[in-house]
């Protein structure tokens, strides 16, 4: 897919403006505040995500001008055409082609991967990074996966308040079994997806770099089984611990190269690399199993990269001819082979 034109009005420090995009690289260039990242949120609420900062709906509304409405609209073609439209009041209401749509339905359509500059996290920070990347991509690939995961939460925070008060523990097992074995089976092909995607943007990284998911579990093929067997296997840990160590919410995906982890044995500048290889393993994998192009949404992806790194991201973004939004503060070497735009205090035109 592709955004062809959009329109704002009262988001974060946005002036109003309606913009048409051409296909291909987009450079957004400009100085510090001045509005880079607002504009790749405003394009991530319009393909259905939410804050980029996991801030309320109401801190996306203008500061300055609070009384006012805030709207984002646009028009998508490409696998088929659609315009969206979302209004930000104490929720935020998508609506396409004129008819209500939810978020998880209006993901899978206009497919958006978002890169932020602390992503760096994916390869060095706690296993919930790296689950959040499996489950994001998951959200796209399987509608109702983010619904179940919510359900698989909630039925773990009521088994770890049954620990609590020493409660019968076995109805709330029965409800997380089967969304385990489910949650676990999505994230498998997601991770089977990335790592043949990681070839696909291998030229950014030595050859040999694999994920696998490491489940919170013993491991065995049966999923449900798996669940099952971990959860006996560990009774007297989970009473001591008064929470329960065994299903997805203690899943890893481990980063590989050769037998080491990429944490301990890439420098900081490759595990950065490796971190944009797997938002564009992330975008083969849309686009092998959902027959779309991804549209990607990249902020500062250029930091710490040195001039052959730059080189080769820029050729690997333009061999996949997906639409890519990247922001950066200062002007890019190599050239950028896009079009570029200026932000300066919210406002936005053609350099
Ligand atoms: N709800 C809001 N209303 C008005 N202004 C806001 C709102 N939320 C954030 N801002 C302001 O928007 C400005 C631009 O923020 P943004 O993060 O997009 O800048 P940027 O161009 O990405 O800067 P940097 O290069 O530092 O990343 C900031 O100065 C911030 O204070
Ligand atoms: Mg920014």
């Amino acid at each position: 897919m592709k955004i062809s034109v959009t329109q704002w009005e009262g988001f974060r420090n946005l002036k109003p403006r309606r913009l048409q995009w051409a296909e291909g690289l987009h450079l957004l260039l400009g100085p510090n505040g001045s509005g880079k990242t607002n504009i790749l949120e405003a394009l991530h609420v319009l393909t259905g995500w939410g804050s980029l900062k996991g801030e309320r709906t109401s801190d996306l509304r203008s500061w300055s001008d609070p009384g006012r409405g805030t709207f984002l609209s646009a028009g998508f073609e490409g696998e088929e055409a659609l315009d969206v439209r979302v209004g930000i009041g104490a929720r935020i209401v998508a609506k396409k082609g004129g008819s209500s749509i939810r978020s998880s339905q209006l993901r899978p359509l206009v497919p958006s991967l978002i890169f932020l500059p602390n992503d760096l996290s994916l390869v060095e920070g706690s296993p919930a990074t790296r689950r959040r990347l499996v489950d994001r991509l998951c959200a796209l690939l399987f509608p109702v996966y983010a619904l179940r995961l919510h359900e698989y939460g909630k039925a773990l925070r009521q088994r770890n308040a049954a620990l609590r008060q020493g409660r019968n523990l076995a109805a709330t097992a029965r409800v997380m079994a089967p969304l385990a074995a489910w949650v676990w089976a999505c994230r498998l092909t997601a991770t089977d997806l990335l790592r043949n995607g990681l070839e696909s943007a291998g030229m950014l990284l030595p050859r040999g770099v694999t994920v696998e998911l490491k489940r919170g579990s013993k491991g065995l093929e049966d999923l449900h089984l798996d669940f099952w067997e971990s959860l006996e296997a560990c009774q007297g840990q989970e009473r001591g611990m008064g929470a329960c160590p065994v299903g997805p919410h203690r899943d890893d995906l481990l980063i590989r190269y050769g037998q080491k982890e990429v944490a301990r044995c890439f420098s900081r500048g490759y595990r950065r690399r490796v971190a944009i290889a797997l938002l564009i393993s992330s975008g083969w994998a849309v686009e092998r199993k959902m027959r779309r192009k991804p549209i990607l949404l990249l902020d500062e992806v250029m930091a710490e990269l040195d001039l052959e790194g730059r080189e080769r991201l820029i050729e690997v973004l333009l061999s996949t001819g997906w639409q890519v939004f990247a922001a950066t503060a200062e002007a890019c070497t190599p050239e950028w082979p896009g079009k570029i735009w200026s932000v300066e205090g919210g406002r936005v035109d053609a350099a």
